[in-house]
């Protein structure tokens, strides 16, 4: 009988990625995927450190994985990701959970068939976390989780330091994939039935500035848009000081682009946003969406936005609300602000109590979710196209898809997965859609 292997993913989308990437080396290696880590033999969890409840949802598993490990000791438990990059946290998982097998980080996924071997060999605790980025290691094998769309690591790493995030130093420097390593991944994979790709940065907008052919983001895009078969290309994220006009034109001119952008402002006031370290001001941002509504007048966009930076005043807080009210956000992420050990901002005076910081985030997601009502109440009527993902979550509704504009839409009608259809709005709500196929 198969070996069974079970992965829990705590971040984004470049923490799933990288899940695939492991299910892909442990499928090759002749394992195959368990439904509960109890029902496994080799347990992954895959970390994420950007904000505290991340953390804490990961110790929380952890602990409960010491009573499999005591129940079944043959069982292999691996724990990785962005959490394992910070220096402390190896330390404290030596210390108080010594039952773990194997501890490696965001630069050598590529070895862990390797410390999996070494580890069932030898069965002594097995520390293996690269301090820096190595070479770019190409054709990994993967399990994707959606047959129809894929991601795609276009880059890796990020130069931004903006103060509060942790990721330039779990994730290393900026580094971009050669264009035509990109160009076959995603030929391939239209040959296999992909209708969408979902292109992965931390800042998209600075792609090839590590590469020595001369290419950019918009460039890249042109030669995507060119790939036969595909449907639709989605990109995150978006970093707004490195949006380019030339980025602008491509919502017009490559129709396989899809029409969203997520731009993260992060906060509507200038004095905070240059203590972010964003490099760009309120006004800088609104012209920003005004050029993107020129090149495309329907073009959704979604955002990420905190609440409660340390220094944050009333004032500052209104400048996030009245930014929101002028862009009218398709979307948005909302997070309070979380310090990170090791970021500038970790030592930052935070002076704003947890009732204030709570008033602010709850008045922010009213207003966000208003704007999301009425946005979406645009559509009753309309008719749009649908690429299909799956079956729908709604009860008596069979199908669920997405509109290019990123808008979940459950509905019936007969399709399948990957085909494009189009489909009557006849309901709108916050977060999706409702509508019936048309034939
Ligand atoms: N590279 C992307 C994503 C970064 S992480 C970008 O630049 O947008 C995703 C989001 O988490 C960020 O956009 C930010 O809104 C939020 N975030 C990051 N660090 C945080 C912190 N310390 N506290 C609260 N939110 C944080
Ligand atoms: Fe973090 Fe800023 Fe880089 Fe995004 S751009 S990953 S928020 S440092
Ligand atoms: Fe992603 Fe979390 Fe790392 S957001 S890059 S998994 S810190």
């Amino acid at each position: 009988m198969s070996k069974k292997y079970h992965i829990t993913t705590f971040g984004c989308q470049m923490n799933e990625h990288d899940s695939e990437k492991l299910a892909g080396m442990l499928e090759n290696m002749g394992y195959i995927e368990g439904l509960t880590p109890e029902d496994s033999d080799v347990i992954i969890l895959n970390t994420c450190s950007v904000r505290e409840n991340a953390d804490m949802r990961f110790f929380g598993n952890l602990g409960h994985l010491k009573h499999i490990k005591k129940a079944k000791p043959d069982v292999t438990i691996s724990v990785c990701g962005c959490m394992m990059q910070q220096e402390h946290i190896g330390e404290t998982i030596q210390k108080k959970y010594p039952f773990v097998d194997i501890v490696f980080g965001t630069h050598n996924i590529h070895e862990f068939p390797k410390l999996l071997i070494d580890s069932l060999s030898n069965r002594n605790i097995c520390i293996n976390v690269w301090n820096e980025e190595g070479e770019i290691v190409e054709n990994l094998p993967v399990k994707r989780k959606f047959e129809t769309k894929a991601f795609i690591n276009i880059m890796y790493g990020c130069n931004n330091f903006c103060t509060y995030c942790i990721v330039p130093y779990t994730r290393g420097r900026e580094r971009s994939r050669k264009a035509e390593d990109i160009l076959c991944e995603i030929k391939e994979l239209v040959k296999m039935g992909t209708k969408e790709v979902m292109l992965l940065g931390q800042n998209v907008n600075s792609y090839g500035k590590t590469l020595e052919e001369k290419i950019d983001f918009a460039d890249l895009l042109y030669r995507i848009n060119e790939v036969e078969g595909l449907e639709r290309i989605r990109f995150m994220t978006s970093h707004p000081k490195d949006l380019s006009d030339k980025l602008v034109q491509v919502f017009k001119e490559c129709q396989k682009v899809c029409n969203h952008i997520h731009l993260p402002v992060q906060s509507g006031s200038t004095r905070i946003l240059k203590q972010m370290n964003r490099q760009y001001t309120k006004e800088q941002y609104l012209l920003l969406v005004e050029k993107l509504r020129n090149a495309s007048p329907d073009i959704a966009i979604s955002t990420d936005i905190i609440v409660g930076f340390p220094g944050e005043t009333e004032e500052d807080f209104l400048e996030t609300l009245d930014l929101v009210k002028q862009v009218r956000y398709d979307s948005a992420f909302t997070f309070i602000y979380s310090p990170r050990k090791g970021t500038p901002a970790e030592s930052y005076v935070d002076n704003i109590d947890a009732e204030t910081k709570h008033k602010w985030f709850d008045a922010l997601v009213k207003e966000l979710n208003d704007i999301s009502r009425e946005k979406n109440l645009l559509y009753k009527d309309k008719i749009v196209e649908v690429l299909i993902e799956g079956s729908s979550k709604t009860d008596d509704l069979k199908l669920s898809g997405r509109t290019t504009t990123n808008k979940l839409v459950n509905f019936n009608g007969e399709g399948k997965e990957g085909d494009i259809v189009r489909v009557e709005i006849t309901k709108a709500k916050t977060f999706s859609l409702e509508g019936q196929m048309l034939y």
